[in-house]
């Protein structure tokens, strides 16, 4: 090419990035989650990158008035931040520009019902010989669950949260977690599984409580948050042939190993040249799979990485969220299920667990509990 030629190209070059500065970029910080409505947001809404689980206990002495103020001045706080407006009394306003997909949840533990003189829906777990639970990452009054895809709005959501929460309650433990991102993808986990693929799609008869629940929960949901430690060390010596059989799944696609494709269906009844089952009858997801759709879990996990250990182990997990109309009919089975025969057992351990009921939404005006309390 001349140098006419070479000048002429970057000419054009520069008028085209002119142009584009012109039209401006899409802003993925500006997106918004709406947050009225019939159920909360932050269940069914599209996993973002960033979540906090906050957990919380009320201060002894802590009445039902005192929760109503409560969860007032946090809806309004959540009903203006996930807008991308500022809560009242906001110290940092610009940190609420990039809303980022925002949503703030919330979910009462038995104690919050307790404190507030009602009967509680959920209760405790049943111990599973598995757990090797910790007091640090287990129970808790109340939940605020704090998603978004910017880690920035996400830190001052939670801040105003607990400023505004310091009066009435006192924090009870803090869980972080973050997911992969690729478009279109299913996002991969600490141990490099494609981890989400099967998943309820029929929200309103597995997760939404309806007709069969209490009133004032309808459309609302449970949480059972287990923060699941992975033992990566142990893992890394396992090849990938142990990997894939402990799952039952294949690590590039994530497909089933009796399928090609990640959605395939599994074949549980194929057995291999020596007559067993290609998928193992220890394999995590035939231990986790339940036929009845109604009755399937919605999981929504986050990957946890808070470094080494001091013992020079790795501190990494899954703070495995799992919401369902009922926690008895649909997460105490699939939890038993692998309790009692799971392979992937040998490098994971619950080490936290907390319920939590999660009322249903509010319309502008209103307040999540207000079905509950008012
Ligand atoms: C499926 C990983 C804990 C319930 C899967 C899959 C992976 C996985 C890779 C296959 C892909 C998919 O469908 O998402 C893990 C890891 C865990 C863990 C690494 C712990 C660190 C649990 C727990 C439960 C559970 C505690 C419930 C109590 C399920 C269910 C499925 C599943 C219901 C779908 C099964 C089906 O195909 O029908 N998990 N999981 N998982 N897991 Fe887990």
């Amino acid at each position: 090419m001349s140098r006419r030629g070479l000048f002429a190209g970057g000419a054009a070059t520069a008028a085209g990035a002119l142009a584009r500065r012109d039209t401006p970029p899409p802003q993925p910080g500006a997106q918004v989650e709406p947050f009225h409505g019939p159920h909360q947001a932050g269940v069914a809404t599209a996993a973002q990158a960033h979540a906090v689980f906050l957990g919380l206990d009320l201060l002894p002495g802590t009445r039902k008035e005192a929760i109503v103020r409560l969860l007032q001045l946090l809806t309004d706080d959540a009903a203006r931040l996930t807008q991308g407006r500022p809560a009242l009394a906001d110290t940092e306003p610009e940190l609420t520009a990039s809303p980022a997909r925002l949503t703030i949840t919330f979910g009462f533990g038995p104690g919050l019902f307790e404190a507030a003189g009602a009967g509680s829906p959920v209760a405790g777990l049943p111990a599973f010989s598995t757990d090797k639970l910790d007091k640090r990452w287990t129970g808790g009054d109340l939940l605020v669950q704090v998603c978004a895809d910017d880690s920035l709005t996400v830190a001052h959501a939670v801040r105003m949260i607990v400023k505004d929460a310091r009066s009435f309650a006192r924090m009870r433990w803090t869980q972080r977690g973050f997911r992969g991102q690729a478009a279109g993808k299913t996002q991969r986990n600490l141990m490099g599984q494609v981890d989400g693929t099967v998943n309820p799609t029929d929200l309103d008869s597995a997760v939404w409580i309806g007709q069969s629940g209490p009133a004032w929960l309808r459309g609302g949901t449970t949480l059972v948050l287990r923060r699941i430690r992975m033992q990566l060390e142990t893992w890394d010596a396992a090849d990938r042939v142990a990997r894939e059989f402990t799952i039952g799944r294949r690590l590039d696609t994530g497909a089933p190993l009796t399928g090609r494709a990640e959605h395939d269906e599994p074949d549980y009844h194929r057995l291999n040249r020596l007559g067993f089952p290609v998928i193992s009858e220890f394999a995590h997801i035939r231990r986790a799979h339940v036929s009845d759709p109604a009755r399937r879990i919605l999981r929504r996990p986050y990957n946890y990485d808070e470094g080494l250990t001091r013992d020079g182990k790795s501190d990494s997990g899954l703070l495995f969220a799992s919401y369902q109309a009922d926690i008895a009919r649909q997460f105490v089975p699939v939890q038993r299920s692998l309790a009692e025969g799971d392979l992937l057992n040998e490098w994971t351990t619950a080490i936290g667990s907390a319920v939590f009921a999660l009322p249903p939404g509010c319309a502008p005006g209103g307040w999540i509990g207000e079905t509950l309390l008012s």
